[in-house]
């Protein structure tokens, strides 16, 4: 089991910014060690005040030019959609700081879904440099979790929570927007380290399930992230937090 750390805070504003300062805290760690910060960028809801913060309280603290985004998924809808994962962070954040567009490697949501996994799977194997069976290894992973603890596009039941070889997956999903491009878990997994975004009472049962209920990854996804060289951090909420046991809600 990868080193995990769950670190609970009093409510979502305090949240976001502890999830904004430990983004800034890997940037630089990265950026000290390899000269370069690969940021992967999860969906959802949730991280949009995290990443409003990073462009507007902690824009300073990062050396912009070195850091490279990714996205976990992304929900086959043009970029200018509502519901677009690359949107929400482009309106949050990425348009407020200086990047060009060579640091960003979004997943093509208006192009048919096959072929956009595919090409997102070329994208990181050229970024990355990989060869054979390699695996591109993030800096950084960033997860929400769902009510149903699917992480990604990775949903209890999906045929992917198998996946062995692919890195980048179109799936089918039964939630809005069914229609998906998702990286799967050995991806997922070659991280230095995945952080866990996690606000509201509607996820306290989620939470609970993924840390203590049963192992079994196909009904409960987020328990598929298990890094063999990375660590794992869970940041949550109170409320999130609220159906924990005393060992773990500390
Ligand atoms: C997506 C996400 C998904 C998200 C959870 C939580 O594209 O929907 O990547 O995995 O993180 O559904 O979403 P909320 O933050 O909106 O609750």
């Amino acid at each position: 089991m990868s080193e995990r750390e769950i670190i609970i805070l009093d409510d979502a504003k305090a949240l976001s910014v502890r999830a904004a300062e430990e983004i800034v805290h890997v940037s630089g760690e990265a950026i000290c060690m390899h000269a370069q910060f690969t940021l992967c960028l999860t969906g959802g809801r949730t991280p949009a005040d995290t990443y409003s913060l990073i462009a507007t309280r902690f824009h300073l603290s990062v050396d912009w030019k070195e850091v490279q985004f990714f996205w976990g998924d992304e929900r086959c809808v043009p970029p200018d959609d509502e519901a677009s994962n690359f949107g929400l962070a482009n309106r949050t954040m990425l348009s407020k700081l200086p990047l060009s567009p060579a640091q960003i490697h979004r997943m093509r949501g208006e192009d048919p879904p096959a072929a956009a996994a595919a090409a997102y799977e070329e994208d990181l194997k050229r970024f990355f440099s990989l060869d054979g069976g390699e695996l591109p290894r993030f800096d950084l992973i960033l997860l929400g979790l769902g009510e149903n603890a699917h992480i990604a596009s990775l949903f209890p039941g999906s045929p992917l929570i198998h996946e062995q070889h692919r890195m980048v997956a179109e799936v089918e999903v039964d939630a809005p927007q069914r229609h998906r491009i998702t990286l799967t878990p050995p991806a997922l997994n070659n991280a230095a380290r995945v952080m866990f975004i996690v606000a509201g009472e509607g996820k306290a049962q989620a939470v609970k399930n993924v840390l203590e209920g049963p192992e079994d990854p196909s009904r409960f996804p987020a328990q598929l992230i298990n890094p063999e060289e990375g660590t794992v951090i869970w940041l949550l909420d109170k409320a999130a937090a609220s159906l924990l046991s005393g060992s773990l809600s500390g």
